[in-house]
């Protein structure tokens, strides 16, 4: 049985209907019609559709609806200001730390919580810090060089 429920996201309030079993990923994408979450795995080894609750990066595909209620949500839509991308976006677009861009939204994610936590992270902290996200892309070393990049324009 559907019940409404109303989502927070990127500062906006979502009213939709879900059933108890919906994902939140499912309610992201195909309900609130924020498509940047990606779905990788759907188990939660690949990090693709990581969002950020209460600005911690959650797996959604793991997380239902109702259960994000009430939070503040963050998806890669809400990083972009005023026309300008963000700091981690740009660094990532001007270094080379995507390819295919299926693991790029939940990657970025993962990285601003690390730099809103600690904002002048080591390599290895930011390997760490990412390490539930995968890449079959890029080899990780260019990601690495983002996030410090973006670090130090932060
Ligand atoms: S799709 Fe959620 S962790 Fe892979
Ligand atoms: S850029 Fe393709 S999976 Fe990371």
């Amino acid at each position: 049985m559907r019940q409404p429920i109303t989502l927070r996201i990127n500062g906006q309030d979502y009213d939709i209907f879900v059933e108890g079993r919906t994902r939140l990923l499912d309610a992201i994408r195909d309900l609130c019609d924020l498509t940047g979450a990606k779905e990788g795995c759907s188990t939660g080894d690949c990090g693709a559709c990581t969002v950020l609750m209460n600005g911690n990066p959650i797996t959604s595909c793991l997380t239902f609806a109702i259960a994000a209620q009430g939070q503040e949500l963050t998806t890669i839509e809400g990083l972009a200001q005023n026309g300008h991308l963000h700091p981690l976006q740009e660094a990532f677009m001007q270094l080379g730390g995507l390819q295919c861009g299926i693991c790029t939204p939940g990657m970025i994610l993962s990285a601003k919580a690390l730099l809103d936590a600690n904002p002048n992270p080591t390599k290895e902290e930011i390997r760490f810090a990412l390490a539930g996200n995968l890449c079959r892309c890029t080899g990780y070393q260019k990601i690495v060089e983002a996030v410090a990049a973006a670090s130090q324009r932060l």
